[in-house]
């Protein structure tokens, strides 16, 4: 597979449902239009959407069915950056290269705009006709949505990490937030995709596996890149983590565990999918790329 080619397809599909599903910014009210489009369009690595394709297109699913579910995960990963970068949180005001939504737009409109991205999502599952699949199995991706996203998810993980600001955290008690707040909506793209394709109950518990190993080194590669990154290149502020003085791998275990650690995933994550065979290949390079990446 030539990835860059592949991605970049995979990347224009998705762009185009989340732009045909986005309202337009000239409908009322357009200034909650204009900032919702803004914190969709335009940036980001959409490596939750790839989840979904090369999960979806190793088992055998059809590329149309999967543009929904990307879209829809994108949408929900877009909500979470916005709150994400809310003064009462990380307090951010870089983002994709840009001003975060509530410094380009104001407080009110960046948290209304990630509000309506929310439901955005679930519909987007839940109507979508591409998506050419039962009803049944639309209650099953919105459920595994929900559950991402809840309180013993995304949520959940967001507020273990502000309430773990200034502590040393173990490295169980780390895992566990990664999980929470990062892994969960990456389990949920892979899995969205391999149930698109009708996956068994063994594949799906063997894409668990890899995703669970792979969202833990991909968080570990954010922390290690607020450490040693560019402004520039990543498009966030670097240093941001260490001025809020964030529990992450590199701050409590140092730059080097935090390198072997992501590392030594990346090998278990490719050892999971071993058997899946040459058709898995996209869901290998993605994750090569999840570990190594500079943005
Ligand atoms: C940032 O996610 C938040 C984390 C969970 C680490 P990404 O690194 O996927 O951000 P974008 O979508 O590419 O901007
Ligand atoms: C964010 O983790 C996880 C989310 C659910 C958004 P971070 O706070 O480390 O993400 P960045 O570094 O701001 O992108
Ligand atoms: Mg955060
Ligand atoms: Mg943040
Ligand atoms: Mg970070």
């Amino acid at each position: 597979m030539n990835l860059a080619t592949t991605t970049q397809a995979w990347i224009t599909r998705v762009e185009h449902k989340l732009d045909t599903v986005l309202p337009a910014d000239t409908q009322h009210p357009q200034k909650l239009h204009q900032a919702m489009r803004y914190s969709v369009l335009g940036g980001g690595k959409r490596i939750r959407p790839l989840l979904v394709y090369a999960s979806g297109v190793s088992l055998g699913a059809p590329i149309e069915a999967l543009d929904a579910p990307a879209a829809a995960i994108e949408l929900m990963h877009a909500f979470s950056l916005v709150h994400d970068d809310l003064p009462a949180m990380d307090d951010d005001e870089l983002r994709r290269g840009r001003p975060t939504a509530h410094i380009a737009f104001d407080e009110a409109t960046a948290i209304l705009a990630a509000d309506a991205l929310q439901p955005l999502a679930f519909k987007v599952i839940a109507t979508d006709p591409d998506l050419r699949v039962t009803a049944e199995t639309r209650l099953r991706m919105i459920q595994l949505l929900a559950d991402a996203c809840g309180s013993l998810g995304m949520t959940g993980g967001q507020s273990i990490d502000l309430s773990s600001e200034g502590r040393k955290l173990s490295a169980a008690q780390l895992e566990h937030m990664y999980k929470l707040k990062t892994g969960c909506l990456l389990e949920a793209s892979v899995l969205a995709g391999a149930i698109t394709a009708g996956a068994n109950d063994a594949t799906v518990e063997l894409l668990k596996r890899y995703i669970d190993n792979l969202g833990l080194a991909f968080q570990i590669r954010d922390d290690v890149l607020d450490v040693e990154g560019a402004t520039e290149v990543i498009g966030k502020q670097q240093g941001a983590d260490i001025e809020r003085n964030k529990a992450t791998w590199p701050a409590l275990f140092g730059m080097a565990a935090a390198k072997q650690k992501s590392a030594e995933l990346l090998e278990a994550a490719l050892r999971e999918i071993e058997s899946l065979g040459a058709a898995a290949d996209p869901l290998r390079e993605i994750a090569r790329y999840m570990v190594s990446r500079c943005m």
